[in-house]
């Protein structure tokens, strides 16, 4: 059981004990200062209010009830009522053996959409954040035991399509190969751009093969088809260098839903939801009206009868609902979509798509800036490439390795820079609280100090060398803790924190949550290993295998939660 959970279940029973209502919580929280204990329980202020009756007596009465033998060693009362907890450290050493319970008691089936770039373009690093939030946040689910989709709703079927594969007709009418045509696709979409502004009759084919290719004209599908493999399998490797875990099966992008458009706006214009407006299908949302009462509109079809985004993330929703039987459906998309999402789920709730008890969920993210405070652009102010980027990282860890350390061969250096790089990338995004904006800068992120990856890393390799040292199979080892430095106390109470995070990063979505409690176990490591001495000839054995055995707990947290991150850790660096 979960330390936390533990103590809830013993205060609330004092609390009924003194005649305190149920409905008033005993409010647990992590104190935020050693003095104040390990944790601190709230609850006597607000039932105080609730009986009108003076809280730090409450508070007393509750202590005297409270059963806390075997658990801690000392239960004040400070300040108005609060009840500070010192855990004992005998208790904490017999939890460190316990069992972990990760598995959530009731599991759900959570939909996860996230990445979703759309191939009409190469990837850029605009999507970098949708990506790995939303595969951390899957990662987490997964390790908690529910049944997790995900879902790539990739963009594959807008206006655009029909200028690329006017295009692309020509190219392979000259006799070049689809590959070799779209090897780089930023200047192929170029490319068609100035073939689409300056030669007209090549804009009316354009237009004309959207609408054919949208009614499933198969020479139009056969184009597409083309160009939408190539484009995939680009993002299918990028996903694979960034070590995150989206797949070829689990793409449904916004094609999918083709057959199911006209249902869905019918369905709306049934419900008398959407209606006609300048020719086009309009759903109009008061509950999201302007400050002069307006309603917010939202396009469902163009008055040319063509669909739009709105449209297919209305049939996504109903295919998630009645197919996929999601529980709850998590959006990783950016904040700049907020009006959107919201109109969708509006309206996806209304028109009974969606019923109350599933529930939908948009974990927005801001933007990723450059050092000038603007988005993150290329020096010519074009969008930067993801693939580039992540070669550029994968380089400079390369670098900074090689700086460091002569012992690694080449070959090891190649693996290990790969994993510096990438993990400082992705870690540099996700330990920001995803709702802010922030600055991308190298030098922080691939930092040995402060809460960066190759910290982190850096502590994992620092206990693999330990167990080296003394030669012991550190993945098997196993042996009692004793507690007798207050360091060695900060750090299992640390390691004991970890489901109860996790907990909460599954609810909320945030992982920069899940980053910031690594970043403290890896400080609460290093300050246990350097004042309690573990392979020193005058150490008591009872002591050092003790000492290992925290540093292999340790080092299987560090490694877990990484893992949980998608950053890899290695043995060496
Ligand atoms: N393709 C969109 C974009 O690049 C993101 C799609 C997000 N998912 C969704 N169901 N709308 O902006």
């Amino acid at each position: 059981m979960r330390i936390k959970e533990l103590l809830n279940q013993r205060v609330s029973a004092a609390m009924r004990a003194v005649g305190i209502p149920s409905e008033c919580s005993p409010t647990l929280a992590l104190s935020g200062k050693p003095q104040f204990g390990d944790y601190q329980a709230n609850g006597a202020m607000g039932a105080a209010k609730h009986m009108k009756t003076n809280p730090r007596e409450l508070a007393q009465k509750i202590l005297d009830n409270l059963d806390l033998n075997g658990i801690a060693e000392k239960v004040e009362i400070a300040g108005p009522g609060f009840i500070n907890i010192h855990l004992a450290s005998e208790f904490l050493a017999n939890s460190l053996a316990e069992p972990k319970s990760s598995a959530a008691t009731i599991r759900q089936t959570v939909v996860i959409d996230h990445s979703s770039p759309n191939l009409a373009k190469e990837m850029h690093v605009g999507h970098l954040r949708s990506t790995i939030i939303g595969d951390a946040i899957s990662r987490v689910l997964e390790y908690r035991g529910h049944r997790v989709i995900r879902q790539n709703h990739m963009g594959d079927w807008g206006t655009q399509f029909g200028m690329l594969i006017a295009e692309l007709e020509e190219h392979l009418g000259e006799g070049e190969q689809a590959e070799l045509a779209l090897n780089d696709l930023e200047l192929f979409y170029q490319q068609s751009k100035k073939h689409f502004d300056a030669d007209p009759e090549f804009a009316d084919r354009a237009r004309a093969y959207v609408v054919k290719l949208q009614s499933g004209d198969q020479h139009c599908r056969n184009l597409w088809q083309q160009f939408i493999s190539v484009s995939v399998a680009h993002n299918l490797d990028i996903y694979e260098r960034l070590n995150v875990g989206l797949r070829e099966q689990h793409i449904a992008a916004e094609s999918s839903y083709n057959h199911d458009l006209e249902n869905v706006v019918q369905e709306l214009i049934d419900q008398g939801l959407a209606i006609e407006s300048d020719g086009a299908k309009v759903v109009f949302l008061d509950e999201l009206a302007d400050k002069n009462g307006e309603p917010s509109p939202m396009i469902v079809q163009k008055s040319g009868g063509g669909y739009l985004y709105a449209s297919s993330d209305l049939a996504a929703l109903r295919h998630r609902v009645n197919n996929l039987k999601a529980d709850r459906i998590l959006y990783f998309i950016d904040a700049r979509q907020s009006l959107h999402m919201k109109q969708v789920f509006i309206t996806g709730r209304k028109a009974n798509f969606v019923p109350d008890q599933i529930s939908l969920e948009h974990h927005a993210f801001g933007t990723m800036m450059g050092s000038d405070g603007r988005p993150f652009k290329t020096r010519s102010g074009g969008t930067v490439k993801l693939a580039d980027l992540l070669v550029e990282a994968v380089e400079r860890a390369e670098h900074l390795v090689r700086e460091k350390n002569t012992e690694l061969s080449d070959e090891e250096i190649e693996i290990v820079a790969r994993k510096i790089g990438i993990g400082a990338i992705k870690y540099a995004d996700l330990s920001i609280t995803r709702t802010n904006d922030y600055i991308f800068n190298w030098d922080a992120m691939m930092s040995f100090e402060g809460n960066t990856a190759p910290y982190l890393q850096y502590a994992y390799t620092r206990i693999c060398s330990i167990f080296r040292k003394a030669n012991i199979e550190e993945e098997t080892f196993s042996a009692p803790v004793e507690i007798i430095e207050a360091q060695e106390k900060s750090l299992a109470f640390k390691l004991l924190q970890f489901d109860e995070l996790i907990d909460q990063v599954a609810t909320d979505c945030y992982p920069h949550v899940l980053c910031a409690y690594l970043y403290e176990v890896a400080s609460a490591f290093m300050s246990f290993y350097e004042h309690c001495p573990i392979l020193k000839a005058d150490v008591p054995q009872k002591t050092q295998l003790s000492r290992l055995q925290l540093s292999a707990l340790a080092a299987a947290t560090l490694s877990q939660g990484l893992d949980l991150l998608g950053i890899e850790v290695m043995e060496k660096m």
